[in-house]
């Protein structure tokens, strides 16, 4: 007897159609969107079971620790240095988890002070939104799928915030061969599996004389996403959360590999294993501030402060950080928008 509802997709005809589709490669690049983003097979669209906590893969600071405090403070603190346009403050979180940032911060606003502002989350991943929803219940938080359509609910002013966000954008990766960058590509044969390969390419890097095999990522899809709405920021202020650290002599210094990782049942997954187990594993990098600086500069935001988590604590929070590595591990960019005339 035949079935005559259609086969569910599988991950093996999914591969072979995609990569013959494209040639037989895909930048490095395009591989990482689809593995975390794809809506059938993609990690944080369809197989994200957690963010945090037995079921998780990888624990993040706002799951680790009470990130809700600070965060708060440094809220309170802002919202007076905004030209409100005689509306509410208004909040976005970007990429919220499993919700638990957020249920930190309207702990702290409490009641009446919660009714005097609007809490907006933008989220790519449907399984996430779904968690937020649950852990907030109750609580009047709005949910949006661009960051266009929340800027669009506060007339683009908003106190603009995320915690391992970036990290979560697909990378390209590139390798050093002793006297150019190459792009790195994934190669897909149902014989071979995934293999890679090296195209070169055209781009300035700041380092002048990386060692040879040297591996470097660069989040190119942050920039062209925040340029997608940057536009429609009126005024306001944003702060970045992120493990990395500013310029790539610093951040790749003894790390030849570059610090492209997988995350699996809390597992830390280096080299090859990066392309293992397809959607069902975290993908992420090290942020280079130093890049969000100069883009946001570009682009008309303001650098108010780069610190790391140990001295955000000290003036938001309990001045407790989670360890003496995420201490200097963590940075903390604050930039700004101010409001231009006729805006
Ligand atoms: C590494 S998790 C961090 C989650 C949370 N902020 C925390 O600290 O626990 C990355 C988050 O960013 C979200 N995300 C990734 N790309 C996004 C995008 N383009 N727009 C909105 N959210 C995005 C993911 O769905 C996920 O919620």
């Amino acid at each position: 007897m035949s079935s005559t509802g259609s086969r569910p997709p599988r991950l093996k005809d999914f591969l072979e159609t995609t990569f013959a589709n494209a040639g037989g490669s895909l930048s490095f690049e395009r591989f990482m969107e689809l593995a975390l983003y794809d809506p059938q097979f993609g990690y944080y669209s369809a197989n994200i079971a957690d963010v945090g906590g037995e079921r998780a893969d990888f624990s993040t600071w706002a799951t680790l620790a009470d990130l809700g405090t600070p965060l708060a403070n440094w809220i309170r603190k802002e919202i007076p240095t905004v030209d409100w346009n005689r509306q509410k403050p208004n909040l976005i979180e970007i990429g919220a988890g499993d919700g638990s940032l957020a249920a930190g911060i309207l702990k702290q606003f409490g009641w009446l002070e919660r009714r005097k502002l609007n809490y907006h989350i933008v989220d790519r991943s449907g399984p996430l939104r779904e968690k937020q929803r649950q852990k907030l219940k109750g609580k009047s938080v709005s949910w949006h799928e661009s960051m266009q359509s929340a800027l669009a609910a506060c007339d683009g002013r908003a106190i603009i915030f995320s915690n391992e966000l970036v990290d979560a954008f697909p990378a390209i990766w590139l390798r050093w061969n002793g006297g150019n960058w190459e792009e790195i590509y994934v190669n897909f044969s149902p014989e071979k599996g995934l293999g890679e390969s090296f195209v070169a390419i055209d781009i300035e890097i700041d380092w002048e004389t990386p060692p040879p095999g040297q591996r470097v990522e660069f989040h190119r899809s942050y920039f062209d996403w925040q340029n997608g709405w940057l536009p429609d920021f009126k005024c306001g202020s944003i702060l970045t959360i992120d493990y990395g650290d500013s310029g790539t002599e610093k951040i790749y210094r003894n790390r030849r590999n570059g610090t492209l990782r997988g995350y699996h049942r809390q597992q830390r997954i280096e080299g090859p294993g990066v392309y293992q187990r397809f959607g069902k594993q975290d993908l992420t990098a090290d942020v280079d501030f130093a890049e969000l600086i100069r883009h946001g500069e570009w682009s008309g935001l303001e650098t108010v402060k780069l610190e790391n988590q140990r001295q955000f604590l000290e003036r938001f929070g309990t001045g407790r950080v989670i360890s003496d590595e995420a201490a200097e591990a963590f940075q903390v960019l604050h930039q700004k928008k101010l409001l231009v005339e006729n805006s």
